[in-house]
């Protein structure tokens, strides 16, 4: 395993310490929120946690939560007790910017309910502002795509679909994800309103104000953001 792998691994296993039994817990998406999903496996089969029911935010997770007998449901209405998920960048206030995994609507739509919303990082993933680094993923709505790409260019000139080999990448939901470059100078909440009203967007990785607190790895330990 990489340095940064374990590092992964670390933050990973902090936050799955939170996780009591019986409780209702939220399953990220991503190579971080994996190892969450693996040290869940570990506690359940070990006899240290029990009567854990996981909610997946992408397919992947569900079926990664399977093949470690964690018992999953659906997502309804019901609060979460917690959810733990990576990001791709983090903000000193924890606002998050999530999504380079492609999962990010699901992970809104849950991570929402849950009570307490865990970030799992290494370091790398720690900025001084929204947009140092990652792009902002905005998944839209396949029909109509070009069209609403359009939309989205009068403002934020700098992105493209994503498309990692001849075809689009295409979302557990069916849609697409435009992946835009933001300015220099934002008011994230602000962005976020203008996108999410641009006709084909279903939603944003921005993940404002949901974030309870953070383990973040490096070499020299785990820091916890609160
Ligand atoms: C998926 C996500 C992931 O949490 C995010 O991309 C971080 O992934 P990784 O832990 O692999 O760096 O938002 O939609």
């Amino acid at each position: 395993m990489s340095d940064l792998e374990a590092l992964k691994k670390e933050a990973a296993v902090r936050a799955v310490a939170l996780v009591q039994s019986g409780q209702r817990v939220g399953l990220g998406t991503g190579s971080t929120a994996k190892y969450a999903i693996e040290e869940l496996g570990r506690k359940l089969a070990a006899g240290e946690l029990s009567g854990i029911v996981g909610v997946s935010t992408s397919e992947a997770s569900e079926a990664l939560a399977r093949e470690l007998g964690i018992p999953t449901e659906s997502l309804d209405p019901r609060p979460l007790d917690l959810a733990i998920d990576g990001a791709d960048e983090i903000a000193p206030n924890l606002d998050l910017i999530k999504g380079l995994g492609g999962a990010l609507v699901r992970e809104k739509v849950t991570e929402v309910q849950a009570r307490r919303l865990i970030i799992i990082a290494d370091h790398t993933k720690l900025v001084t502002r929204l947009g140092e680094k990652a792009p902002l993923p905005v998944e839209i709505l396949r029909f109509g795509f070009l069209s609403t790409i359009e939309r989205l260019r009068e403002f934020l000139p700098g992105g493209r679909l994503r498309q990692p080999g001849a075809q689009p990448y295409v979302t557990d939901n069916g849609n697409y994800i435009y992946d835009a470059g933001l300015p220099a100078d934002f008011d994230p909440r602000e962005l976020e309103r203008r996108i999410k009203g641009t006709l084909g967007v279903v939603d944003t990785g921005f993940f404002l104000g949901m974030a309870e607190r953070a383990f973040v790895a490096a070499p020299d330990g785990v820091r916890e953001l609160i």
